[in-house]
């Protein structure tokens, strides 16, 4: 994997870093830093509007980026919608279906969430009045029991993440999604695809949920970039635009407006063009990688952390069906500390709540220090880690 590192020009510039933050962000390949700084210095120019040819250039790059996006998750390119994030993906779901839900309802969510999955459905069952549910968890796996005890047929939507950021588990996705089509046929199933996005296959087929989201930065994208993606039929008569503006119009009077086709009714304004076009290089880098490597790679380089740690420390998370994202803590020693004493050696990772408090609270524990590996990651790099919390232990314990 020495050979991936040389496409992630950052371990050439901090020589000794070892980098075990890729949950929050990953780093970026040369080919996406190409692809941003071609529009930037070649083609730069709006999209969709210009008549010119370095504007049916950067359209042209726009409209294949989407085309990436949607092979990466096997999706259709008039399904793929670019957004900042997961974070606004998840926004503008709540924003733009919950106006349909009222007291009779409920949303049902899990005890995994990120709080950008939590906090959009408290705001908007404040104003409409829904319930919200919440999934539980038995030995840090989603409990499926409960889901059929809490999904009912007055289940509007449920949203949940395909790998916690947290514990990294993969959720049974496929399976919570069946039920959820079998007790609330006419919910909606979102999944929160920000962690598992760079590193497990996706199929929006095969999963058959209405909506999934997920972040450039967290696939060697650029950040302020990420898609939604819509069952087609959905984007067309389901869901309405939640920003307005130029570009998403047909027709403007002074009275009212009428929509393009989707997903061009979703991307009101000047979109983040360079990004999307970033995203797209990183969709390709990873497809180009192919996903028997990384996956490979990401699984034995778990193993053997997973190995490596769990002597050392408390392992916050399942030992199987799990990626690369590894919280834990050290008892007597705050993860702040963890963190702030292996940056001494350049070893980065991010310690505290990971935005997701109520799961901390849930599972009785303060904090966790949290490693994660992306596929620049190397062995050696995990025995560093593993031999700075062994001077740790000694300095604290
Ligand atoms: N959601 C990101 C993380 O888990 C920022 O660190």
């Amino acid at each position: 994997m020495e050979a991936i590192k040389k496409h992630f020009p950052i371990f050439r510039h901090q020589k000794d870093l070892i980098y075990l933050d890729s949950a929050a962000t990953t780093q970026t390949p040369q080919v996406v830093i190409d692809a941003l700084t071609a529009y930037y210095t070649n083609y730069r120019a709006n999209v969709h509007r210009g008549f010119y040819a370095l504007a049916t250039k950067a359209t042209n790059a726009y409209e294949s980026a989407r085309d990436s996006v949607a092979h990466l998750i096997k999706a259709k390119r008039e399904e793929i919608i670019f957004t900042s994030g997961t974070t606004m993906g998840l926004n503008s779901l709540a924003y733009s279906l919950s106006p349909r839900l009222s007291h009779r309802d409920n949303v049902v969510l899990t005890r995994l969430e990120h709080h950008a999955n939590l906090v959009p459905w408290q705001e908007m069952a404040k104003h409409y009045g829904f319930e919200l549910r919440f999934i539980e968890l038995k030995k840090y796996e989603l409990d499926l029991e409960s889901a059929k005890k809490l999904i009912d047929a007055n289940t509007k939507i449920v949203s949940f993440t395909l790998v916690s950021n947290v514990l990294g588990n993969i959720t049974p996705a496929e399976e919570l999604i069946r039920l959820v089509r079998q007790k609330a046929p006419r919910a909606l199933a979102i999944v929160d695809a920000a962690q598992a996005i760079a590193h497990l296959p996706i199929d929006v087929k095969k999963l058959d949920c209405d909506f999934l989201v997920f972040s450039g930065h967290k696939m060697y994208g650029p950040t302020g970039s990420g898609a939604l993606y819509g069952k087609k039929m959905l984007l067309d008569e389901h869901l309405e635009p939640f920003f307005f503006g130029g570009e998403m119009v047909r027709s403007v009077s002074y009275e009212s407006a009428d929509w393009m086709p989707s997903p061009h009714k979703f991307e009101a304004g000047t979109p983040n063009i360079a990004g999307a076009i970033g995203l797209g290089a990183a969709a390709d880098f990873i497809m180009k990688l192919g996903w028997k490597k990384i996956q490979n790679h990401e699984s034995e380089l778990t193993a053997h952390a997973l190995k490596k740690l769990k002597n050392e420390v408390t392992i916050i998370g399942p030992v199987r069906n799990r990626i690369g994202v590894i919280a834990f803590t050290i008892p007597g020693v705050h993860p702040h500390d963890i963190a702030d004493i292996l940056n001494q050696k350049k070893i980065c990772l991010r310690a505290g709540y990971h935005c997701a408090e109520p799961l901390h609270h849930y599972l009785n524990i303060s904090a966790t220090a949290r490693a994660s590996f992306g596929i620049y990651t190397t062995k050696k790099e995990i025995d560093a880690l593993a031999k700075g919390i062994q001077k740790i232990k000694k300095m604290f314990l």
